[in-house]
């Protein structure tokens, strides 16, 4: 198989990659790697909708921009969030021309909704509450007309690397049979790593595929510990936990504790939220709090996906108040790129949740992820276009390839150990593996032990205890992606046990104060 460029992965991050590319030069051949079907991630679960700056006279990109940096607590690379306000409403606009149906008010106009963070309303939304499955119908009816390959069911196990260079990976086809796909250059969308926490919002394929095979390959990885908790999870035992989404409390929905009694401002940026809802449930000894909706005007129009999954555990949000608890939703950092997307291996891009751009920082700002797709993944294109053909010193990877960076001194390099260079051990069959009862066990044990202590709020002690669990799993090589999940929960422990301070979306209760010594990014590799 001949290709230019192998996207891994099929949420809005690769498929707006894809599409770009066959928008800017129809004869670059792309091929489009995934391991369930297209329609099958992340992005289609994504409630959220896309924060740009798209009308209302009292918004601006510069507040987006102030937004977006005052949500990252001090880590946002400024110049990737530049890109990411200013490029964001054109990205928009192409997706509507594309076919993708925006909520619009009875003059036509886009409805723009307020959410945790933002000053101003500036969220776009889709079907209420159903943004992501229609930006994912619109790219993948686009890629599905125009790229040159669809591998789908396939499974990427690890880069090839050959002479300091990216070359494609070894992956398994939809039989389970090792296979190469070679490529002029990979780009990493697999998304993030929701799976390694019992409680989450993330789907099962949420595994950190495309970070663990970075972290096996040594290329640099960053700001891993910044595990982002969406606050109203609904608490039930459905699996990934049905959202309860912040455009409910950006339309004025209120948190209660278990006394009835409001708490915390809810539109604080979500970091906020979910840690003065952890501490809350501690101190009442309670398993969940309460979002109260029944103030909301036409909630079953407004947001009919939401209504029906409360409905569908004989909740009347009009009527009843909601359980909800924290759970894992989202992984603010990932592999270090530049501006472009170009990680610090050459043939190697990432973008999307799997990526680190440095447009998060140490929090993202609530609907900035599907706008980050739609933004970097096009950029990726531009510069393989433009004969880029390796990292620069800008955006986030600055922090290792040198120049001026966060905190005003390079980031200590942390090492994961005997694992970085190692290739994962060969596979087979993964598609099979999910039945094997001990292998689901012991992604119960990781998963369980992430949460109880590498959760909302975490310590010296608790991250201790969750790295001994990790020591003695016991092989996991069986199953690519509990393989995987290993990898990237040491990753997550070992930088969450480097940063002794609070700061974002990490809590140390043993360090509950932000430390000006820290603020720069924690490198692994
Ligand atoms: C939500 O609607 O609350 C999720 C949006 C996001 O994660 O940005």
């Amino acid at each position: 198989m001949d290709i230019d460029l192998l996207v891994l992965g099929s949420g809005v991050a690769g498929l707006s990659a894809a599409v770009r590319a066959a928008v800017a030069e129809p004869g670059l051949r792309v091929g489009v790697l995934t391991k369930a079907e297209l329609a099958q991630s992340a992005t289609r679960w994504a409630q959220g909708g896309v924060a740009a700056v798209l009308g209302g006279d009292e918004d601006s990109t510069d507040l987006h921009l102030a937004d977006t940096l005052a949500a990252g607590a001090g880590l946002c690379d400024v110049d990737a969030v530049r890109v990411l306000v200013d490029e964001g409403p054109g990205r928009v606009n192409e997706l509507i021309a594309l076919g993708a149906v925006f909520d619009r008010d009875h003059k036509g106009a886009l409805q723009l909704a307020r959410e945790g963070g933002h000053s101003v309303a500036r969220v776009v939304h889709a079907g209420g509450a159903a943004t992501g499955a229609e930006i994912e119908r619109a790219l993948v009816d686009a890629v599905r007309e125009t790229a040159a390959a669809v591998l789908e069911r396939w499974f990427a196990l690890d880069l090839l690397v050959e002479g300091g260079r990216c070359r494609g990976v070894a992956a398994l086809d939809e039989h389970g049979r090792h296979r190469e796909v070679r490529a002029t250059h990979v780009l990493l969308a697999t998304g993030g790593a929701g799976q390694l926490y019992s409680v989450t919002t993330n789907p099962l394929e949420a595994t950190g595929d495309g970070l663990a095979m970075a972290l096996r390959a040594g290329v640099a990885v960053a700001d891993v510990e910044f595990m982002q908790f969406h606050p109203t999870a609904l608490h039930h035992p459905a699996m990934p936990r049905p959202l309860l989404s912040e455009a409910l409390r950006g339309h004025g929905a209120l948190l209660r504790d278990a006394d009835g009694e409001r708490f915390v401002d809810e539109l604080r940026p979500r970091d906020q939220v979910s840690r003065a809802m952890t501490e809350r449930l501690l101190e009442q000894g309670v398993e969940h709090l309460w979002l109260d909706a029944t103030g909301l005007e036409r909630f079953d129009e407004r947001f009919p996906t939401i209504a029906a999954s409360v409905r569908k555990v004989g909740l009347d949000p009009t009527t009843d108040w909601l359980p909800v608890a924290p759970a894992a939703h989202y992984l603010s950092g990932g592999v270090l790129t530049d501006l472009h997307g170009a990680t610090a291996l050459p043939g190697l891009w990432a973008c999307g949740e799997v990526a680190c751009t440095g447009v998060h920082g140490a929090n993202r700002l609530a609907s900035n992820s599907l706008l980050e797709g739609m933004v970097f993944g096009p950029r990726v294109v531009e510069a393989v276009l433009a004969g880029v053909d390796g990292p620069s010193a800008t955006g986030a990877l600055r922090d290792v390839l040198g120049g001026e960076v966060l905190g005003g001194t390079a980031a200590p390099a942390l090492s994961l150990g005997p694992l970085v260079g190692e290739m994962a051990p060969a596979r087979t069959g993964w598609a099979d593996q999910s039945g094997s009862g001990e292998l689901e066990k012991t992604r119960s044990v990781l998963q369980h032990a992430m949460t109880e202590g590498a959760g909302v709020l975490r310590s010296a002690s608790s991250l201790a205890e969750t790295a001994a669990v990790l020591d003695r799993l016991g092989d996991v090589s069986g199953d690519p992606e509990l393989a995987n999940l290993h990898v990237v929960a040491r990753a997550l422990v070992l930088a969450a046990t480097a940063r002794q301070e609070s700061r974002g979306c990490h809590g140390r209760t043993d360090f509950p104060e932000p430390r000006p010594a820290l603020a720069h990014r924690l490198v692994i590799g």
